[in-house]
């Protein structure tokens, strides 16, 4: 494939993304399957709902480009999900967990924010007003999810409320999904305390 345009290298993208998408609609449920924290697979589960809108928001870019959606292994999305699986294999405190689930799903958020951003320019200087917007829809969409991700990673996991050794926060729910081999690790429910 010789990239001889903008047009081409934003169509070429365009599938990169595509595929980015469809894994990441495999692997959040597998996040919010490890997640301890209520809120945290709330916040996982309602972006897993905000992804299948993106891919289908991706399939009205391919037509508004006039090509067939099509997709070509991301394979920065591959290593990014690897690396968040070898994770969650490990070994760890519910909260630290959860930091690390946390962790993991903004580099997803921010390679999605890079490649969207870079698209909707591309898309907008190729004149393609139309998918421009739609793209510029879901990096909106995306930058909302990072940044409730930090609140969550501050709400969470707060050193202060382990310090104080105080007990556990009655909202949040309890982890209902954590395999019991984990579950003794925990000392204090002071982790989960909110502010
Ligand atoms: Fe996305």
């Amino acid at each position: 494939m010789k990239l001889d345009s903008l047009n081409t290298l934003l169509e070429e993208e365009l599938k990169d993304v595509y595929s980015a998408e469809k894994q990441l609609l495999k692997a959040l449920p597998k996040m919010a399957k490890n997640a301890s924290s209520g809120d945290l697979r709330m916040a996982l589960q309602e972006h897993l709902e905000v992804t299948r809108g993106q891919v289908q928001r991706l399939e009205q870019v391919f037509q508004s480009l006039g090509k067939p959606p099509k997709a070509k292994t991301c394979k920065a999305m591959q290593g990014l999900i690897e690396e968040a699986s070898e994770m969650m294999e490990e070994d760890a405190e519910e909260a630290v967990m959860d930091a690390a689930i946390i962790g993991s799903a903004q580099k997803v958020e921010h390679y999605e924010i890079a490649a969207y951003g870079t698209l909707r320019t591309w898309a907008s200087l190729c004149g393609q007003n139309e998918a421009a917007e739609l793209l510029q829809e879901t990096l909106d969409e995306e930058g909302e999810a990072d940044k409730k991700l930090s609140g969550l990673a501050e709400s969470l996991v707060n050193p202060e409320a382990e310090a104080s050794g105080g007990g556990m926060s009655s909202g949040g729910g309890k982890s209902s999904s954590r395999s019991s081999g984990r579950s003794s690790s925990r000392k204090s429910g002071g982790s989960k305390l909110r502010r």
